[in-house]
């Protein structure tokens, strides 16, 4: 394969540690345990897995407040253990990424408890206190500062109050942080997925965010002074050299409410490789968000990749395609009724073909649905915060479903979370079976992408089509591809694109030029 290139070429498999697989039997998931599905990974065909985190945390926010920045979970395993994943997962040709939440901490990190023991301690300064507040908003409810009796003065966090916000204008927290990202290339990773990396800095006056219209408490702010100040650059810079001076590593960031002309403006050769664009999995108003109405049509699907095609090719920024993740109502529930699988197949192929580096989400490849928890049985934080109005992330992080024993053959014990009840027939062993499953199209189109240069990097060529339709092509200079897939249950002729086409992968067997309901057809020209 001439000119592959990882991270932009290849596929990369979000892994949610404690739902993938439990080797120990205490109904969390662990590294062991993703070291015995590795196998499993390398026969789906993708390039890559990015774990969530694997550090030790209080699991304020499951994972994602970090009391050590330096060491594993002694619940997901030992650093000798996550050597042994690198050293696993390489000899099979996948690549590694880690998350790294660096705009906030535990606050039982030993840098907070310094930081909160006294005012002139010489960590104080390492976080961001304040006599009074000013008007932020926690994103997980509430206002951002939390008050501190020992010391008589407030702490900004920017989710819970566990999480505080690092002071990345404090020189030794910034050679700390860059510590963080030498210590794990050094163990042998190939990445990071940097989480909200685009709050880092503050204002450095910390003034007011102005009003603007919103349901919730955060959204009736304009995050101008919270977000997105222009002392991120250097640091990007700063982190890039260091990136650079290990071959190919690969840093993607976590873009919080930035606009796509934000996200690029964060990439480049000497800032990020990529960042996230969440262009399907975002409401487009407060009210469709208040009701969770998604939209998902092959016009509205088609206008938000013209978009995005539009600021990053104009950037030359190689883009980035989610479908689902550890924060959103996976793909298959937001598309799907009930049980049925023809939404999450175009799902699936939307991922798989359209131009940018696919992430895709652990279970993901079977159509894993999202479990319904009692207002008693949910642990997210803004969950249990704006329920009912809001109900959480629990929902998708529900573990993986490998066959149809008892806790999906994800653990021997009752799991953290609740298997969904539909694991008797939706689970890998089921779906390895059926030549027709989600699963097994899954890996066909990983297979063809590897097989053709122009699903990975050819050029994306819109065309129009009629309303239940939709289609484009990928296109390089040895190769054109066609991508057609009809959303509606009733049968559709289109008129192919000149030349002699012939079909590489459909959904339904139909011939060129006509697609049965929901089907997708993948061509090359001849
Ligand atoms: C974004 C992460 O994806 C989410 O899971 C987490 O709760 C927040 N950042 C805070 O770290």
């Amino acid at each position: 394969m001439d000119n592959f290139l990882w991270w932009r070429d290849g596929v990369i498999y979000q892994i949610y540690p404690r739902s993938f697989a439990d080797s120990n039997g205490d109904g969390l998931g662990d590294l062991d345990g993703i070291i015995s599905h590795l196998d499993y990974l390398e026969d789906l065909g993708i390039d890559a897995i990015w774990l969530s985190p694997i550090y030790p945390t209080p699991d304020k926010d499951f994972g994602y407040d970090v009391s050590n920045y330096v060491d594993v979970d002694a619940r997901f395993g030992t650093l000798e253990d996550f050597d042994r994943l690198v050293a696993e997962t390489h000899q099979r040709g996948i690549r590694i990424i880690l998350d790294l939440v660096l705009n906030h901490t535990s606050d039982q990190h030993p840098w907070f408890l310094e930081s909160r023991s006294s005012r002139d301690n010489p960590k104080r300064d390492w976080y961001i206190w304040k006599d009074n507040p000013n008007n932020w908003q926690a994103s997980f409810g509430g206002k951002a500062w939390e008050f501190d009796p020992g010391t008589g003065q407030f702490y900004l966090h920017l989710f819970t109050k566990e999480q505080p916000d690092v002071n990345w204008r404090n020189p030794e927290v910034r050679k700390a942080q860059l510590g963080v990202f030498r210590f794990w290339l050094e163990r042998g990773v190939d990445g990071f997925r940097l989480d909200v990396f685009n709050a880092y800095f503050k204002d450095p006056d910390l003034a007011d965010n102005p009003p603007k219209f919103g349901l919730r408490g955060f959204d009736r702010q304009r995050h101008i002074h919270d977000i997105d100040q222009p002392e991120m650059m250097p640091f990007l810079n700063e982190m890039r050299t260091l990136l650079d001076s290990y071959p190919e590593r690969y840093v993607v960031g976590e873009t919080y409410f930035a606009t796509p002309q934000k996200t690029v403006s964060y990439c480049g050769p000497d800032k990020l490789h990529a960042a996230f664009s969440f262009d399907f999995t975002t409401f487009n108003s407060a009210l469709a968000e208040a009701f969770q109405l998604y939209k998902w049509s092959p016009l509205w699907i088609m206008k938000q990749f013209i978009l995005r095609e539009q600021t990053f090719n104009a950037a030359g920024i190689w883009p980035t395609t989610v479908m689902s993740n550890h924060d959103l109502p996976r793909a298959a529930s937001r598309y799907a009724r009930g049980e049925n699988d023809s939404q999450p197949f175009l799902a699936m192929a939307l991922l798989l073909t359209l131009r940018g580096t696919p992430f895709l989400y652990f279970g993901e490849e079977i159509g894993m649905r999202d479990i319904h928890l009692r207002h008693s049985e949910i642990l997210d934080p803004p969950g249990r915060k704006y329920w009912p109005i809001y109900t959480g992330r629990d929902g998708c992080r529900s573990p993986m479903q490998w066959d149809d024993s008892a806790f999906a053959g994800f653990s021997t014990v009752k799991p953290w979370l609740p298997v969904h009840p539909d694991y008797k027939w939706r689970n890998v062993a089921t779906e390895q079976t059926d030549l027709n499953s989600l699963f097994n199209f899954t890996k066909k189109l990983l297979a063809l992408r590897k097989e053709n240069p122009a699903l990975r990097r050819g050029d994306f060529i819109p065309l129009k089509t009629r309303g239940s339709m939709l289609a484009f092509l990928r296109r390089t200079h040895e190769q054109t591809v066609l991508v057609a897939m009809n959303f509606n249950n009733q049968s559709v002729n289109y008129n192919l694109p000149d030349g002699k086409w012939h079909i590489l992968l459909s959904s339904a067997q139909s011939s060129p030029g006509s697609l049965a309901p929901f089907e997708i057809q993948i061509s090359i020209r001849q």
